[in-house]
């Protein structure tokens, strides 16, 4: 999708449909004002007849309204003008997109800029507009067999300026929030192939092409072997049962000088999670080729911050690897050695997640990190604890936790913040090893957590768990979500603001 600005009298702009906001109590927004003028009274009379009554994500289509040049106009809901807030804003977004998408209007001037926002500004706006057009569009068709026909699609859409000297700003914004919805799309995409295609070599090749696609980027692979030297006990007695290879690939932005601290994102990339030889139930097991989702966002938020070209410097990491039962595969009983030193005693080897990204998240602390953050669909506790609206989030440094939820808040990409109190630890020590990588029924996600807090203690570090946002599972309408790539690139980019 292409995204302009226009300015000037939207009556005399030639689209195929104008979207135009009405508020409750027949109050009209500022376009939809000019509109009216123009067509002397024609949308105030719709009004007064009641067809739309200004309700939240109510719409009416009209047709050929007098001394209007676009052939449709799209009146959108915006509820009660006073009571505006962010969520709402968005929620229009989505229904105005829908409607657009099933009328196949080529080009369209959306004039729903100027819709109150709670306070949030016209950037703010712009980017998030942006998001749940390019979400409605979005469209798995990679896997069909003919190129699913479609008759005409949106192609163009500008944003109506009711100020023109608005113009620099709302530009800059469409350049960052694409940016950032290629980041979103690149993620879905990757997410949503399944696991005979979207292997750990998969993911390295996808993660390749990002250097190729971007100049500040370069990516490099370890192999198991190099693993081995490195010691990662952990994830290769993960990987180690399967035929697909494993792989620990890194990406790196450099928009910075070399010796300026990275931020560094971590995500978990299970491409299949059978379990293993504590194999999980078949009914729903194929959820799992989701597992990687975690790897996905961080695709999605490195492409994301190489299409900003943010200026600073990031470090993006995949443990990629695949979980399967076979004669080579670990048991429940198998005490393995960390690259940390820390020894593990496996007695669920359907705990995988934590055994990859501990090794990882040793292996980064080689970047000198600003500060790490990990993403994982860990676990199913996650699921249950928050359900699908907010990402788990876990820390061991208060500041990173705020500006973590600070930037969920401002997104509307949400996390909820849950302890990792040491009292939680007791749950997995071992008899046998330094610790267990199962600590029982209660607490599932929190003592998962714990696990991964033993290996990050030399820099300031977070856990999401995304277990229960990043993707949907409901009938036609599953796929991966994009979640939390605006979260992690709103994160970022309050870190290049900041000093
Ligand atoms: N990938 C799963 C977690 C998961 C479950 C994500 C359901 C999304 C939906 C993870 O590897 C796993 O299997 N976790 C176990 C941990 C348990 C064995 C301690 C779980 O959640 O049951
Ligand atoms: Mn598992
Ligand atoms: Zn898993």
């Amino acid at each position: 999708m292409k995204y302009g600005t226009r300015a000037g009298n939207p009556a005399k702009t030639r689209t195929q449909c104008v979207v135009v906001g009405v508020y409750e109590n027949n109050q009209l927004s500022e376009t939809a004002t000019l509109l009216d003028k123009a067509s002397k009274g024609h949308i105030r009379k719709v009004l007064k007849r009641g067809d739309i009554q200004g309700k939240t994500n109510q719409t009416l289509l009209l047709h050929d309204v007098p001394n209007v040049n676009s052939p449709r106009i799209l009146l959108v809901g915006l509820g009660n003008s006073d009571t505006a807030d962010p969520q709402r804003f968005v929620s229009t977004a989505r229904t105005a997109i829908k409607q657009i998408k099933q009328i196949s209007a080529k080009n369209t001037l959306c004039c729903l800029l100027e819709t109150k926002g709670g306070g949030k500004g016209l950037a703010w706006k712009t980017s998030r507009m942006i998001e749940q057009f390019e979400a409605g569009l979005y469209d798995y068709t990679e896997m069909k067999g003919k190129p699913t026909e479609s008759a005409q699609t949106t192609e163009v859409i500008d944003f109506q300026l009711t100020d023109k000297n608005d113009q620099n700003e709302v530009s800059a914004a469409i350049a960052r929030a694409k940016a950032l919805t290629d980041g979103i799309t690149a993620a879905k995409d990757v997410a949503n192939t399944p696991a005979n295609v979207c292997t750990p070599t998969y993911l390295a090749t996808a993660a390749k092409q990002l250097a190729k696609d971007y100049g500040s980027i370069t990516t490099t692979i370890l192999e198991e072997k190099d693993m081995q030297k490195h010691g990662m006990g952990a994830f290769l007695s993960v990987s180690q049962g399967s035929d697909e290879p494993g792989k620990l690939i890194i990406i790196k932005h450099k928009g910075a000088k070399p010796k300026d601290k990275p931020h560094v994102i971590v995500g978990k990339g299970i491409t299949f999670d059978t379990g293993g030889i504590s194999l999980k139930p078949g009914g729903t097991m194929y959820e799992m080729i989701y597992d990687m989702c975690g790897a996905a966002s961080v695709l999605g938020t490195m492409r994301a911050v190489a299409g900003q070209q943010l200026p600073m410097n990031v470090v993006g990491v995949i443990a990629a690897a695949e979980n399967m039962p076979s004669g080579k595969a670990s048991r429940p009983g198998d005490i393995v050695k960390t690259m940390s030193g820390q020894t593990v005693e496996i007695l669920n080897t359907d705990a995988e997640g934590r055994l990859v990204l501990c090794d990882a998240l040793t292996y980064v602390d080689k970047f000198n990190p600003a500060s790490v953050i990990d993403i994982a669909t860990l676990t199913g506790a996650c699921v249950i604890a928050l359900g699908s609206h907010a990402t788990g989030l876990f820390s061991n440094d208060d500041a990173v936790a705020d500006n973590l939820v600070e930037a969920g808040e401002n997104t509307l990409d949400r996390v909820w913040r849950m302890p990792i109190w040491e009292e939680y630890q007791t749950q997995i020590n071992s008899a046998f090893a330094d610790m267990q990588n199962i600590g029982g029924r209660e607490a599932g996600s929190i003592t998962a957590a714990c696990f991964l807090a033993r290996y990050t203690k030399k820099y300031r570090w977070a856990h999401l768990d995304i277990a229960g946002t990043a993707y949907k599972w409901a009938g036609l309408n599953k796929g991966a979500t994009g979640r939390p790539v605006t979260l992690l690139t709103q994160y970022l980019n309050d870190r290049a603001n900041e000093t």
